[in-house]
Parts: structure tokens; C-alpha cells; sequence
């Protein structure tokens, strides 16, 4: 197992503290030894139920390494019939990360990263976040007992994600900036004091744990969907996902492959607006809007492995309004009972216009990720739903009301 430059192909130890190539600087990924994962695999693996664990395999955490988890993974994937309908097509499922411990797919990545950090013998981790990653950084260092900071744009977090971050006991620094500009701070910090770990997603190890995910959806379904459709944000997901699903192609698990869609909003599209153009490179945007916070991102840290992902899989990236991501919000809520926050209502939009435009056609079997829970981000719903009914407790008086 080694640390591999997806530029230069340098090999570094998985026990090296590094998070970019140290000969070009591009990003790094972990690289297995197949074959071992074959032998170690056995016919019954199968059998125990899901979590992110289940594939230590496939993760590069040695045996004997004390995990810090919260028993993360194992989420639900509804097969979403009334959805579907609604938007014509007849096999549409929906992977609800909500279900993690902190309530986001970020828990899958942070389990690995932060027991990792442990092996490593860090006493701090930190990371720049739009809410999610800094909610679970603060729980899962609270459980490995290790000091954490985390550094946000100010104004900019939900507060369901916010009071999470707070109540784990993370130092939560806001800084007059965005996302991209906190992830810059947080780079040059752990590059300048080692024992300073960063835990996001460019750190190879998070990559790992999320692409769970994928092995999981392959699990619940019995084989792989047409389309997975992610939100993109600072791109490690998508990346993720691709990685994990090409480890089981390889081993001979899965036959084909999905195509991967990734969705960024319409304000924060750098990797869309360089797919459009047929690019591999991507222009950063400098003034990211969306309300949709989680993804409110100019300069994603992994668009080259997210760009290639879409590529190779025949993908495609593309982009939705805010107006879109809050009406697939409320579909879902309201089709399905599912409460999903806005950033993960954005693969539900892009499927609506995909379908439209003849891309996906309805007997396309597609799975959108939905990748945190709605209560992260209550204000939302508050500016566009329709407000509740001021009504005395006169029951004849509620019913005249009902009957409007
Ligand atoms: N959906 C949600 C709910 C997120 O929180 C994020 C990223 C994404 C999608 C995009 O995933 O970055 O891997 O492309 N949130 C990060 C954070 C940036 O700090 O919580 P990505």
C-alpha cells in the first residue's frame, strides 16, 4: 500500500504526514495491492451487515490500529416511488447519508482520517469547512480525544451544522472570508506546524472512507444503477466514488461501471463551466454564491480527480439554479418524507432537467446521493414554506380554517 501522485505517480508511505506530492505538489491518492485484498477478502464477506468498516479491506488502516468510529455507514437507500413518478422515470433510488452520526456522508470519510491522525500520532486536527466537515471533525476528534480546530467563512454555516461543531468542542474560527480562503489558511497552517493534522478532504485518507458509499449502493441494489448523480462541492466525494468503484471493478465484484453526473449550483461551477468547455483544467471562481452553503465553493481542491472521474465514467457535470435545489428540496420532503438540507437537493434538480432534455431516459435506473440531513440547515425552510396558521383554540374557528 503506498501514497501515489495522481500527476507524477511518486510513491510515499501511507505513514508519511503529506497531502500533496512532494515533487510536483499535485494530489495524492492511496494505491493497493489488489491481489492481497482478493486473497483477504473470502466468499462471505458479504454477510455482515453494512458500515464503512465492513471494508477495512479496502481502507489503510493497518489491523490492530484502534478506530475511532461512531458507527458510521450503513445508511438507508430508498427506492423512491412517488418521486419517480413525479418525475418519469421508473427506477430512481435515493442513498440518504443523513442517516450517519453527524447527520451528513462526511462521518465516512472522518472516521478513517481522524484514526489515521491518531496512528500518526497527532494531538490536533484541523480543517476549513462550509458546516459538514467541521460537525464531524468535531465529534470524531471528541471521541479520539483530540484537540480540534476549525475554521469557517463567517455567516456563511448553517447553524444546525455550526452547533455541532460548537457542542463537540471544536475552537471554531470564523474568518472574514470564504470557504476557499479558509481552506488556504488551513493548508499553510499544517504545512508550517506538523502536529497541526488536516483532516480535509484533500487528505488522502477521507477519500478512502467515503467511497463506501459506492460499495454499500452495490450491496443494496444487488448490482451497480445507470447514474449516480453527487453533489460537487470541493469535489473529494465525486472522487471518491469514481475510486471505490473502479477497486471493485478491478477485482472483479462489479461488471460495468455507472455514469457519474457530477452538480454544482449555478453561482459555484467552476468544474461544470470547465466541463461545458470540454476542459481539464478549471478556471476558479473568486466570488462563489449559492444558498445553497455546503457547496458554496470557487476553488475546488480536487477538480483534477473530479474531472476525470466524470470523464472516464462518460459522465457529465452540470449545474442547477437555487430556485431548482429548493423545489427538489421540497419534492422529496414532500413526495417521500425525506428532509434533506439544499446543497444534497441539488442531484435531484439536475435529474429533473437530465430527464427533460432526453440525457437520461426513464428506464435509466439512477441513484441520487443525498448527502445530509435537512435539520442541518432549518433557516431555509423558514424563508420559502409557507408559514404556519395563527388560529385560536376554538375548534369551530380551526375548522373553518381547515376547510379553506
Ligand atoms: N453536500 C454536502 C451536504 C456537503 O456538505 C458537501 C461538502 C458537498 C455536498 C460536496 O462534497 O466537497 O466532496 O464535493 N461540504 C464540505 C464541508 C465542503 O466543509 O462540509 P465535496
Amino acid at each position: 500500500m503506498n501514497l501515489k501522485c495522481i500527476n507524477c505517480s511518486s510513491l510515499f508511505d501511507t505513514d508519511s504526514i503529506l497531502y500533496n506530492c512532494s515533487k510536483c505538489n499535485d494530489l495524492l491518492e492511496v494505491e493497493y495491492d489488489l491481489d492481497k485484498i482478493s486473497n483477504n477478502l473470502g466468499s462471505n464477506w458479504r454477510d455482515s451487515p453494512l458500515s464503512v468498516w465492513k471494508y477495512q479491506d479496502f481502507l489503510p488502516i493497518p489491523d490492530g490500529v484502534e478506530r475511532v468510529t461512531l458507527q458510521e455507514g450503513g445508511t438507508r437507500l430508498h427506492n423512491s416511488k412517488k418521486l419517480s413518478s413525479f418525475l418519469g422515470i421508473d427506477e430512481l433510488h435515493i442513498k440518504n447519508e443523513g442517516d450517519n452520526p453527524t447527520a451528513s456522508f462526511k462521518d465516512r470519510g472522518m472516521t478513517v482520517a481522524v484514526t489515521k491522525a491518531k496512528q500518526l500520532g497527532a494531538k490536533i486536527i484541523t480543517c476549513a469547512s462550509t458546516g459538514n466537515t467541521s460537525a464531524s471533525l468535531a465529534a470524531y476528534g471528541a471521541r479520539g480525544g483530540l484537540k480540534r480546530i476549525v475554521l469557517i467563512p463567517s455567516g456563511k454555516v448553517a447553524y444546525g451544522k455550526l452547533s455541532q461543531a460548537m457542542i463537540c468542542g471544536a475552537h471554531v474560527l470564523q474568518i472574514d472570508g470564504n470557504f476557499d480562503k479558509c481552506l488556504e489558511v488551513v493548508m499553510e497552517l499544517s504545512s508550517k506546524y506538523e502536529d497541526i493534522y488536516l483532516v480535509n478532504s484533500i487528505n488522502p485518507f477521507r477519500i478512502e472512507g467515503q467511497k463506501t458509499i459506492v460499495f454499500e449502493i452495490f450491496e443494496q441494489l444487488g448490482h451497480v444503477p445507470d447514474w449516480i448523480i453527487v453533489p460537487v462541492g470541493n469535489a473529494g466525494n465525486v472522487s471518491a466514488i469514481w475510486k471505490g468503484l473502479n477497486e471493485f471493478l478491478q477485482l472483479g465484484i462489479i461488471d460495468k461501471l455507472p455514469r457519474l453526473v457530477g452538480v454544482q449550483a449555478e453561482g459555484s461551477a467552476p468544474i461544470s463551466a470547465a466541463f461545458s468547455e470540454g476542459k481539464m483544467e478549471v478556471n476558479y471562481i473568486q466570488k462563489p454564491e449559492t444558498l445553497a452553503t455546503a457547496i458554496r465553493i470557487g476553488a475546488p481542491a480536487s477538480w483534477k480527480k473530479a474531472l476525470r472521474a466524470i470523464y472516464d465514467s462518460n459522465g457529465l457535470a452540470t449545474t442547477v439554479s437555487d430556485k431548482e435545489i429548493l423545489e427538489g428540496q421540497m419534492n422529496l420532503a414532500k413526495l417521500e418524507g425525506l428532509f434533506i438540507e439544499p446543497a444534497s437537493a441539488a442531484p435531484i434538480a439536475a435529474l429533473k432537467k437530465l430527464l427533460r432534455n432526453g440525457t437520461i431516459s426513464s428506464d435509466e435506473e439512477v441513484v441520487c446521493i443525498a448527502t445530509g440531513h435537512g435539520l442541518k440547515d432549518p433557516d431555509i425552510i423558514t424563508k420559502f414554506v409557507e408559514k404556519p396558521t395563527e388560529v385560536s383554540s376554538n375548534i369551530d374557528e380551526i375548522q373553518k380554517v381547515i376547510k379553506k
